[in-house]
């Protein structure tokens, strides 16, 4: 696939028939007050939607800066998009999700994910537990992260009534999966791109590339901005993640240029097929 042919849009239609945003907050490591202020931060600059899980303990205040902006006026909890996630370690998926509605302060969910691979078991168990609580109303969109092979998403396409909508998986310009990206837009399914910075630890990596800064100095933008802007260029949809109100606004400041085809390109040949992490 062409990646010039990807036209940047804010929000794209899900299989599910709802449109999810292209470009949101993420909250991993985000806690308490930090992780409410950014939350609020980001609802009042215009993201509109937000990556929780029940992992990163962080459903209440997600759910309380979401609460806040509604109250305010900032938006309408119809126009915000909350992803949140069910480990599948757990003994009881279903109340996992009430659990999650609950703290979230929501009577549904946007998109519910799968986190991480189990056992075949403890995925199908979570699987089934969303596909369920989509019926019941809890849940509006499904999917599943950290899958990174057309077989493997293809079990839970083929043996499901619902197919996943989105696939969340580690994605950036080192680690570039332009083969499953493919596939599943045939499919419908969409890619959300996970650590779009390298994650913790490795941002300097990706903030610092030569080729990275010469093409956000040709536009006068951010190394971040420029990452941004190529995530969204490649068809994906993604979560950088924030805890600083400055990044926040920076990171959501990309709609305004344009990456060029050479200048893909050139982001192209950065892929060394090496993620960073191995669930
Ligand atoms: N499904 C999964 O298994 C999974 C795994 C990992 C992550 N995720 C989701 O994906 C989201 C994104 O991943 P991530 O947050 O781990 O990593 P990331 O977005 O690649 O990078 C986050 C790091 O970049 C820094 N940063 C952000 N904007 C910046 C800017 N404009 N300038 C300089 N530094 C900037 C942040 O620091 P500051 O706070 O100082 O801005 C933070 O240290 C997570 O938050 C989470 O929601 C999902």
């Amino acid at each position: 696939m062409d990646t010039a042919n990807f036209e940047v849009r804010k929000t794209v239609k899900l299989n599910s028939g709802y449109q999810m945003p292209t470009l949101g907050l993420g909250t991993w490591t985000l806690t308490g007050a930090t992780c409410e202020t950014a939350v609020y931060q980001a609802l009042k600059c215009g993201y509109r939607l937000i990556d929780a899980a029940k992992y990163y303990g962080n459903e209440q205040e997600v759910g309380n800066a979401v609460k806040k902006a509604v109250n305010e006026g900032i938006c309408t909890r119809e126009e915000v998009f909350i992803t949140t996630k069910i480990v599948p370690w757990t003994s009881n998926p279903a109340a996992d999700i009430d659990n999650s509605l609950q703290k979230l302060q929501t009577t549904y969910i946007d998109l519910c994910l799968l986190h991480q691979h189990g056992s075949a078991k403890e995925d199908d168990a979570v699987y089934k537990a969303m596909v369920q609580a989509v019926k019941d109303g809890k849940i509006r969109s499904i999917g599943i992260s950290n899958y990174y092979t057309e077989k493997d998403v293809e079990k839970f396409i083929d043996g499901y009534e619902i197919p996943p909508a989105v696939v969340q998986n580690e994605n950036h310009i080192f680690y570039q999966n332009n083969t499953l990206r493919d596939c599943l837009a045939a499919r419908n399914i969409y890619v959300e791109s996970y650590y779009p910075f390298g994650g913790r630890g490795h941002t300097g990596d990706h903030f610092g590339n030569p080729v990275i800064l010469e093409i956000a100095a040709a536009h006068n933008k951010t190394a971040a901005q420029v990452l941004v802007r190529w995530h969204l260029q490649s068809g994906y949809i993604a979560i950088p993640g924030s805890g600083n109100s400055l990044h926040i606004a920076e990171n959501f400041d990309i709609w305004n240029f344009e990456l060029s085809e050479a200048e893909m390109r050139r982001i192209a040949a950065l892929n060394t097929g090496r993620r960073y992490e191995n669930w």
